[in-house]
């Protein structure tokens, strides 16, 4: 159901022995997904959002590199980032799930979905679970108006969600979770 696997994230360090090395690999990788994406501007999302998946998020070496890279000011990319929150530049837990706040979903009564959420995993909105497994957020128009509320988890769309369906989403997080623990053993 999930294909986002824990082990493919690997953290950006910064520290001085590595950085230079580090920001080599980036770059190749960053080249790479530009040209996979068309190698234009058109490139952005698709490459944050794949940077992010593979690293957890999005630092402000690989905003600068991409920006320069696709001819966008560094200031259009963090506009970007800042605005469709699954992509924020910041670490978060291996299930990311970033709730719908827009019109269609906020109708569509997307406050019972936090409160259960938040209800059943203990934390508020910009908080990350003891366990470090899920972060919740908000995010803005994820463009599933049409079947709101709507929320993501990590690349996931779920659309139609009722409190209902929460614990059987995150039951179905946890179950991929420890599936992929189990095969990297
Ligand atoms: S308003 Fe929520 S998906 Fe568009």
């Amino acid at each position: 159901m999930f294909t986002h696997s824990p082990t493919q994230q690997r953290s950006i360090s910064s520290s001085p022995e590595t950085l230079d090395m580090e920001s080599k690999l980036l770059q190749k990788e960053i080249d790479e997904l530009i040209e996979l994406n068309g190698g234009n501007r058109n490139a952005l999302i698709p490459v944050l959002q794949e940077i992010r998946k593979r690293h957890t998020f999005v630092n402000s070496f690989a905003m600068q590199y991409a920006a320069n890279r696709l001819g966008v000011s560094a200031a259009e990319v963090y506009g970007v980032i800042s605005f469709y929150s699954f992509l924020k530049d910041k670490n978060y837990g291996k299930f990311t799930i970033s709730l719908c706040r827009t019109i269609s979903c906020d109708m569509a009564d997307k406050t019972r979905i936090a409160k259960q959420l938040q209800n059943t995993l203990g934390i508020k909105f910009g908080e990350t679970t003891e366990d470090g497994l899920f972060s919740l957020q908000w995010t803005n128009c994820i463009g599933m108006c049409d079947e709101s509320p709507a929320l993501l988890i990590n690349e996931q769309v779920f659309t139609k969600v009722t409190p209902q369906k929460i614990k059987e989403i995150l039951d179905g997080c946890r179950k991929t979770y420890q599936e992929n623990k189990q095969g990297d053993s």
